[in-house]
Formats: structure tokens, C-alpha cells, sequence
């Protein structure tokens, strides 16, 4: 038995030895006094030395403490020498060990006779890498190969391995997978490069199954946790060879298996770029790869179906999507075009919008199906599919998401082979997310594992049938080592009903089943999957690519490979930063980028008797209903948002609401308590009503057209709105009306009681979203910049562009014509209905020096719409001449008089010259207008070669 003792360790080079050495038996022996000596050696040698050289120290140094010194030293040095060299020759002692029979009992460490060749010259030994000292020691000390420890030799008999202990495997640990012989051919290996190719499966050219055909495809049976015998869609060696390697993985440690794909996956090193994680760089690869069809969807010509300047938003769905890198990509590349949805299970994976360094979170709205955001975001709850497809519906027009992005996964760790299977709820559902919430001709990408089992076959099977096309890829960006991979599906067919109400079956089915020993093990029959030779060929071919994923131990080219990539995919290389923050006023003078911060404190023209000939050129006119005093709002992100009055002595102020908007936004406002119901149900909201934008996110709008501007601050609205989140305060676009329309507005207007009002009845406006507010007065926005005006040409009934000065008239709206910001906000009329303006019916006081409704309406209606008589060439003279494919040049000829103009022959377009001009002979015209003026029709012009006027 052993008792506790003094533990010698003796370092061989790469092994450790430990034996105990037990106190009571040590009498008498060599090993003994060993140990007696090396005890007496640390009681009075070593503090005498050490005393020796102190004494050195702490005294004056002087060759007589010196020499002190080291005579106090010396027996110790000498003790020391001695007794290494006693260790190293002396044999006689060690061969005493253990030769009586008492002393068998009490033997101190081996009682079979030693024999030391077995451990100092057998080169056969396992210890020969041990240097002779180790040896010699470990002999002394009765150490003999074979033989146990202990005193009955009962100990272990093998050397304690030196410590090969990884990360926090269990010590002398060996793994399993890394025995055997792996059957891999490493030959085939391709090259590490940034170009990735696509193999698409073939079209599906069956029908897609209907609920008649479908209600017999579900197959349950007894629930299967293997998967060795799934070679259905695989080569069965392969299959086996991948297994076993994967099955390595199952025993690493999770850090010894972090290193092992860090060196040698060549991709390993592109990281997350500025994103928040990896997996926003797979969707950036992928997006890439795909021709960006997800973040730029073309129609079958190839035209972008989303333009930056279009009113219409891409929409897009991120599903099991924490921390939510993929939208963090998606956002970064389309900026406030875009507005995402969400679902992904609460908890520690949750959505981490703060972290959206690179793109704008406000512009992504979380959804956890049933409960909105109190739901639990677990998409395998078929109430929660149902929710969220209603709630992407309700906020696309109906119409669906453009694409959904799905990347569900949870940890398998120590079952890495059987992820496919225990993740089959998770695809299905996913799947059916897909079917629920894209709309026709949009598309789907959802990570995938291995795709052996028949279940899965026949869900992505399910898929090849509702889609245009579908392909099985694997980015560079994901793991080489993982069974990860993605099935990206393009072009959602209309028809798919009955295929997503029976996955939705399927769903309940599984949940149903959760838990027990049976389970739903085919969703499409072997044979139907089978007969598809197209789609079946395909999966196995994919599958058998997709197995060969070993690679090199090292990849030495990782920084290269991540430079070449980065730069295919159009991500900066550059580093991870929070953005920063500023204070609201530098943040104002850096959106408006020098422009005189004057043009800012401009208040209205109030419209009266004096200034309604204004607004007689009507068509150049816009309104709105303003319900509070205009102000300029600065978002900086999230909920810091200021506003400012406009005058330079005015400070910006926190705005006192609680609502989001994307950093460096500058919008002209109005804060307006809006009203719905009546009565004591009556409920008040501050809402802030957007009068015109400047900038959105960082996109300077102020020079295009006020309609344009308008029609982009309705796409950013709703971009940004959350009607999720009812408690924040709603933004909205103001109605704009056509000044020449203006009676619209006075349909809208009522006498409502408002609470505050103690019972009268008090004008009320309401607008499209239903709730009505107290309006203050009309805006009237002069759009076209003078000399520009707009005018209507009664031959073809259609309004044009019209220089005052220059008499040049065109359909096109040139840029000088446009009416930026400031000269709307400068020129802008304000009629005030205050006491005595009578704009409804039922208001009885008219004040006779202030414009009333009929006034207003009877000077618009009654003001004649600018027309212009087109001096059309062919009323004059005729066609001379022709030049381009488009352009006319005509010329029109009375005797010596040659008049010329210019006319567009095809599409709506035309340009003129504005008077019919004599020509003289001999004149050259080389150049024909004002070339700005021209600009839709440079092109066409200079194909015109200079002519002469001839008599
Ligand atoms: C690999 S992560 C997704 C990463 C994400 N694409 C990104 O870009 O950050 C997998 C996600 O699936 C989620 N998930 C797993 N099971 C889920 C379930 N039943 N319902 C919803 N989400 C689930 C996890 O919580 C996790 O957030």
C-alpha cells in the first residue's frame, strides 16, 4: 500500500516518469540515504550558500566577503559533486535492493532483482529514447520495465506519457478517428481560388404536385437515429470514409478543433471584414457568386427590378438569422433601400441590431411570430410561420419579400453525423417559411447539412418543383470541414399552395410526433424522387463533390486568398469600427456641406388678396396640410433625434418621442398631435409629419425634384416604420396635392369634436392612415425653378417644361428646371386658416380681408393653364433634311427664307427651337441650341453634320 511520500519526477525527453517512494520503508536503503543526504543537502547546504552569497550582497563588496563567501559555499559545491557522481557509478547499492524475504515485504520500490541492461542498452527497449541518466536514475530507484509500482509490484507498469494534453481533453487521451487508416485520395484537391462556379440543377419540367397527389407522399415510420445506411443519394465508401473521418470531430476538443480548421481551410482568414460575424461575409460571397441576385433582382431582360430612385423598397426576410450578420450584409449593400424582417429564437442567439456597425439596424424589423415581439421566434411553432407570413405580408403590399434568407442551426456537438437528421424539422420549416412569405419570381437561400436521408431529398425535391431553378452550393466562405452548404432557389413559380399547405401538415405532424420513437421519414416517395433522373443525378453528384472537402494541413495563402475575395465580392478591406457619434449641430453643418445656413430661417409668403397671383402659374404648384410649426429634424441613428427651429439663434433639441431613425437623416418636419376617434375615446399621438427631405442615411437628396423628394421620403418611411411596435411614435409623409386639385383637400375636412375643445366642434383634417389632426393652414410649394415653368400643350394634351426666357419647351425636366430644396423651402406660400378663413361649409365667420376657399378655389380654377402654341415645323414649311435615327432637322424654306428646327421623332420627347429664326445664305449651323438644353438629345445632335443655307 502506499502511503503518502516524497514524489520524484524525473523528465525523460518526452515522458514523464512518477513513482512514489514509501517514508515507512525507507531504512537502511541506498535510497534512503539519498534522500537523507539531498535532505541535508537542502537544510544546511543551501542556506549556507545562500547565506554565503547574501552576506556577499548586503556588505560592502570586498575581497574579503567574497572569499567568505564562497568558503561558507564550499561544502556544499563539494557535497553536491560528490553526490552526483555517487548517482551516476554507483552500482553496488542498487543491487542490494529487495534480496531477503522480509525486505521482499518491505522492499521500498521493486523486489525482482534489477536488471539494468534492460533499461540502459536494450535499443529494443520502448525507453531507449530515454537519455542514460533518466535511465540510470529510474533503475536506481527500482524501476523495471514490466513491472509494476508499489510494493507488490501492484502499480502501473508503463511510463505516465508526458503531457500531450489538448485544450481541456481528458489527459492521455487518445483518439479514436485518428487511428486508423483513412482512405482519402488527397490528390484531387483543387487549387484554393476565389472563383467559384455554380451548377445549377436542371429545370424542373413537372408539374408541380397538387394536394391530391401530395396527401399520399407522408410516410411515418419508426424515428431513425443512424445514419451509415442513408447511401440512397451516396457512393456507400465515400459515405463511410467521410464518416469516419467526421467522427474525429466528435472527440476533438472544441479548441484543438478550432486550430485545426484556422490553419488549414485557405479561406479561413476573410473572417467577418467590418460585419458583424462570419457568416455576413457567406452572404456577401454568395450574393456575389449569384450575380447579385438577392441584393439587385433582375427581371428575364436582365433589368434591375429595384431602382435607387424607384418608389419601391427590395424587401427581404432573414429567418433563424441571430446575431443577424446576413441582414447587417444585405443592409450595408442596399443602405435605406431595403427593409428586412425577422425571426429568429430569443435568447442568447437573439438578433444583436447594436452591433450593425456598417449598415443601419433601423431599417430591420424583428418579428417572433405569435405575440409580435413578446413571441418566442422558434419557427418549428406552426402558429409562429403563420403570424410571421402574416406580418411580412401585411407590410409588402401582400405581394411577399423579394428573397429570404434561412440559416438555421444549433449546436450538435459530439453528434456532428447526425446533424442532418436532427435538424430536419428546422429545414422543413424553413422551407415552408420560404413558400409562405416570397413572392412569385423572388428567391430563397437556406443553409442546408448533408443531404442523405430521403427526408431531406425529398424536401429540397419539394423545392425543385416550386422554383425556376434551384442549386446545392457550398461558398468558399463556408467551413470546408462542415456539412454545411446552401440550397439557393431562384424564381419562385406561382402555383405552390398546395405544396405549402402540405409541409405545413408535415409540420404539425412532426410536432405531434416530438418526443415519441416514431417520426414523419418521407415527405416525398423514393420512387417519385428516383424517376426524376435530372434532379436525383444531381444530388448525388452534388453530394459526392461535396464529400471530397479534406484539404492540406497548412494553407500558406490564407491573406492572399482573403485579399482576392474580398476585392471579387466589392467589400473594403477595412477594419470593424462603432461608428461614431456626433453632436447634432457638426453633424448638421457636415450633411449640408457649406451651403448658407440662411436658406434655413426662410419662413413662408402668407398667401392673401396681394399675393395670390403667385400661384397662378398653378401647374408649378404643390400643397400640403400643415397641422404645427415646421422645424428640421437630424437623425443620428437609432433614437438620438434633434430637432432645430431654422434660425441660427435656435439650439437643436432631443426630440421628446420615441420612435428610430436611421443616422445622418435631415428632414423638414412638423410635430403633430394626431387625434383618432371621438369623443371620450379619443386617443392622441405626436406624430412627426415630414413636410421634404434633404438627406436620408446619408443620401443627399436636396437637388432632385419635390415630388421626387416626397416620393423618397415615403419609401424611407417606410423603410424605417415598425408596425410591430405601436408604442413608438409613427412617422409619416405629408399628402401632396396638386395645387390645380386643391378641392381634394376640402373633401378631407370636417368638424370634429376634439377632446381639448370643450365640445365645439373644431376643424379637423383627416388623412389616409385615418387619423385626423387640427390643421393650421395650407403649404403651397412652388416646384419648377424660374424661368422654368410648366405648361400644357393642347395638340397633345400633355404637360411640358417651358423657359420663360428662352422659349424652350420640352416633355424632358431638364436640371435646371428643378426647384431644389432651398428654393422651394424660400419660395414656399403659406395660407393660414386661422379665425375668419372659412374653408368648410359649416364655419360661419368669414373675415371679407381673408381668402376663403371659394377665393382660392375659383383663382385656381379660373387661371388658364399656361398653354403654348407648338410651332410645329410641318404647319410651316416642309422636311429638308434628316439626320440620326431620331432626330429631325427640319427646315423650313419660303424663297430665300430658311427657318430650322428641331423635332424628335420618336418617343415623347422633343426640343425646339423656340421662334421660327430666318436663316440667311451662307449662314453655317454647326451647333443648334444652348447644348444643356439638348442634353437628352446630345447624342442624337451631334450626328448632325453642319450644313449650309443655300439660296
Ligand atoms: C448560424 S446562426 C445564424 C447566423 C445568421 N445567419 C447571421 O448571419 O448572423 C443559426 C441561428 O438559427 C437559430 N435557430 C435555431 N433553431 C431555431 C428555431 N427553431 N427557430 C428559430 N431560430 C432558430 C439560432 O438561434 C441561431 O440564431
Amino acid at each position: 500500500m502506499f502511503h503518502q511520500g516524497v514524489i520524484v519526477t524525473i523528465l525523460g525527453r518526452e515522458s514523464l516518469w512518477t513513482f512514489s517512494v514509501p517514508q515507512d520503508h525507507c531504512k537502511g536503503q541506498a535510497h534512503y540515504s539519498t534522500t537523507v543526504v539531498m535532505l541535508w543537502l537542502l537544510w544546511w547546504g543551501l542556506p549556507s550558500s545562500l547565506w554565503g552569497l547574501e552576506s556577499m550582497g548586503s556588505e560592502r563588496l570586498c575581497s574579503h566577503c567574497i572569499l567568505m563567501g564562497l568558503l561558507r559555499c564550499l561544502p556544499s559545491i563539494l557535497f553536491l559533486f560528490s553526490f552526483s557522481l555517487f548517482c551516476l557509478f554507483s552500482e553496488s547499492s542498487s543491487s542490494t535492493s529487495g534480496s531477503d524475504s522480509e525486505s521482499d515485504e518491505k522492499r521500498p520500490v521493486f523486489s525482482n532483482e534489477f536488471k539494468q541492461d534492460s533499461l540502459v542498452e536494450g535499443t529494443s527497449s520502448r525507453y531507449s529514447m530515454y537519455n542514460s541518466v533518466s535511465q540510470k536514475l529510474m533503475a536506481k530507484m527500482g524501476f523495471r520495465e514490466g513491472e509494476g509500482l508499489g510494493k507488490y509490484g501492484q502499480g502501473r507498469k508503463d511510463i505516465v506519457e508526458a503531457s500531450n494534453q489538448k485544450g481541456r481533453r481528458g489527459f492521455g487521451l487518445t483518439l479514436k478517428g485518428f487511428d486508423g487508416e483513412l482512405n482519402i485520395d488527397w490528390q484531387d484537391e483543387p487549387e484554393p481560388s476565389a472563383y467559384e462556379k455554380v451548377d445549377w440543377c436542371p429545370e424542373c419540367t413537372t408539374e408541380i404536385p397538387d394536394a391530391q397527389e401530395l396527401k399520399e407522399w407522408m410516410t411515418v415510420g419508426k424515428r431513425k437515429l443512424v445514419i451509415e445506411d442513408e447511401t440512397e443519394f451516396c457512393n456507400e465508401e465515400l459515405l463511410h470514409n467521410v464518416l469516419q473521418c467526421k467522427s474525429v470531430f466528435d472527440e476533438l476538443d472544441g479548441e484543438e478543433m478550432r486550430r485545426a480548421r484556422t490553419r488549414s481551410n485557405p479561406y479561413e482568414m476573410i473572417r467577418g471584414a467590418f460585419f458583424l460575424n462570419r457568416a455576413a461575409m457567406k452572404m456577401a460571397n454568395m450574393d456575389h457568386v449569384f450575380d447579385y441576385m438577392f441584393t439587385n433582382p433582375k427581371d428575364c431582360h436582365g433589368v434591375p427590378l429595384i431602382k435607387e430612385y424607384d418608389a419601391e423598397l427590395l424587401y427581404f426576410a432573414d429567418v433563424c438569422a441571430g446575431p443577424g450578420g446576413f441582414s447587417e450584409y444585405v443592409l450595408w449593400r442596399r443602405k435605406w433601400h431595403a427593409k428586412g424582417f425577422g425571426m429568429t429564437l430569443k435568447g442568447p442567439n437573439d438578433f444583436k441590431l447594436e452591433d450593425f456597425y456598417s449598415a443601419s439596424s433601423e431599417l430591420f424589423e424583428p418579428y417572433y411570430g405569435e405575440g409580435g415581439i413578446d413571441g418566442d421566434g422558434d419557427i418549428t411553432r406552426s402558429e409562429n410561420i403563420t403570424a410571421f407570413q402574416n406580418f411580412v405580408l401585411d407590410n409588402t403590399d401582400h405581394k411577399g419579400v423579394h428573397f429570404l434568407m434561412a440559416d438555421g442551426g444549433f449546436s450538435v456537438e459530439g453528434q456532428e453525423n447526425l446533424q442532418e437528421i436532427l435538424s430536419k424539422q428546422l429545414m422543413l420549416c424553413q422551407f415552408l417559411t420560404a413558400l409562405s412569405i416570397v413572392r412569385t419570381g423572388g428567391h430563397f437561400v437556406c443553409k442546408t447539412f448533408d443531404l442523405f436521408t430521403p427526408f431531406s431529398v425529398g424536401l429540397v425535391y419539394l423545392l425543385y418543383c416550386c422554383f425556376e431553378r434551384i442549386c446545392i452550393f457550398k461558398p468558399v466562405t463556408s467551413r470546408p470541414a462542415n456539412s454545411e452548404r446552401y440550397v439557393v432557389c431562384k424564381g419562385l413559380k406561382s402555383g405552390i399552395e398546395d405544396v405549402r399547405s402540405y409541409l405545413f401538415t408535415v409540420n404539425i405532424r412532426l410536432n405531434q410526433l416530438r418526443n415519441s420513437d416514431v417520426d414523419v421519414n418521407l415527405i416525398v416517395p423514393l420512387k417519385v424522387i428516383k424517376d426524376n433522373q435530372d434532379f436525383y443525378n444531381y444530388i448525388v453528384q452534388s453530394n459526392e463533390n461535396l464529400l471530397s472537402f479534406f484539404r492540406t494541413l497548412v494553407e500558406p495563402r490564407q491573406a492572399e486568398i482573403r485579399k482576392e475575395c474580398l476585392q471579387l465580392w466589392g467589400i473594403p478591406d477595412q477594419a470593424r469600427v462603432a461608428p461614431s457619434s456626433s453632436d447634432p449641430k457638426s453633424k448638421f453643418f457636415e450633411l449640408i456641406q457649406g451651403t448658407d445656413i440662411d436658406t434655413f430661417s426662410y419662413k413662408p409668403t402668407l398667401l392673401n388678396s396681394s399675393t395670390l397671383e403667385k400661384i397662378r402659374q398653378v401647374l408649378d404648384f404643390r400643397c400640403m396640410v400643415s397641422g404645427s410649426e415646421q422645424k428640421f429634424l437630424l437623425g443620428l441613428g437609432k433614437s438620438q433625434i434633434y430637432t432645430w427651429g431654422g434660425r441660427q439663434s435656435d439650439r437643436w433639441t432631443k426630440l421628446d418621442l420615441k420612435t428610430e431613425l436611421p443616422r445622418d437623416t435631415l428632414l423638414s418636419v412638423e410635430i403633430v398631435h394626431e387625434l383618432k376617434g371621438e369623443g371620450k375615446a379619443q386617443r392622441k399621438i405626436s406624430a412627426i409629419h415630414i413636410l421634404d427631405a434633404l438627406v436620408l442615411n446619408g443620401n443627399d437628396v436636396r437637388t432632385q425634384h419635390f415630388n421626387q423628394r416626397i416620393r423618397l421620403a415615403e419609401k424611407f418611411v417606410k423603410a424605417v416604420s415598425k408596425p410591430s411596435r405601436p408604442d413608438m411614435n409613427p412617422i409619416r409623409v405629408k399628402e401632396v396635392y396638386r395645387l390645380e386639385e386643391m378641392d381634394k383637400i376640402f373633401v378631407r375636412l370636417e368638424m370634429k369634436v376634439i377632446k381639448s375643445s370643450g365640445g365645439m366642434p373644431r376643424l379637423s383634417y383627416t388623412g389616409r392612415d385615418d387619423r385626423h389632426f387640427v390643421p393650421t393652414g395650407l403649404y403651397i410649394v412652388r416646384t419648377m425653378n424660374d424661368p422654368w415653368t410648366m405648361a400644357y400643350s393642347k395638340n397633345f394634351k400633355k404637360k411640358f417644361f417651358f423657359n420663360k426666357m428662352t422659349n424652350v419647351a420640352t416633355y424632358n425636366l431638364l436640371p435646371e428646371a428643378i426647384a431644389p430644396f432651398h428654393i422651394c423651402h424660400y419660395s414656399r406660400l403659406f395660407w393660414e386658416w386661422g379665425e375668419g378663413v372659412k374653408v368648410h361649409d359649416s364655419q360661419k365667420r368669414q373675415d371679407p380681408e381673408k381668402l376663403s376657399k371659394e377665393t382660392v378655389l375659383s383663382f385656381i380654377q379660373l387661371s388658364p393653364w399656361p398653354c403654348q402654341r407648338l410651332p410645329y415645323p410641318e404647319e410651316d414649311g416642309k422636311s429638308l433634311a434628316s439626320c440620326g435615327q431620331k432626330l429631325h432637322v427640319l427646315v423650313s424654306v419660303s424663297n430665300t427664307s430658311v427657318y430650322q428646327g428641331t423635332h424628335l421623332a420618336t418617343g415623347n420627347s422633343f426640343v425646339m427651337v423656340p421662334r421660327w429664326t430666318k436663316a440667311n445664305a451662307g449662314d453655317e449651323y454647326s451647333s443648334w441650341h444652348r447644348s444643356d438644353m439638348l442634353t437628352p438629345l446630345q447624342a442624337a445632335v451631334t450626328r448632325i453634320s453642319p450644313f449650309q443655307v443655300s439660296d
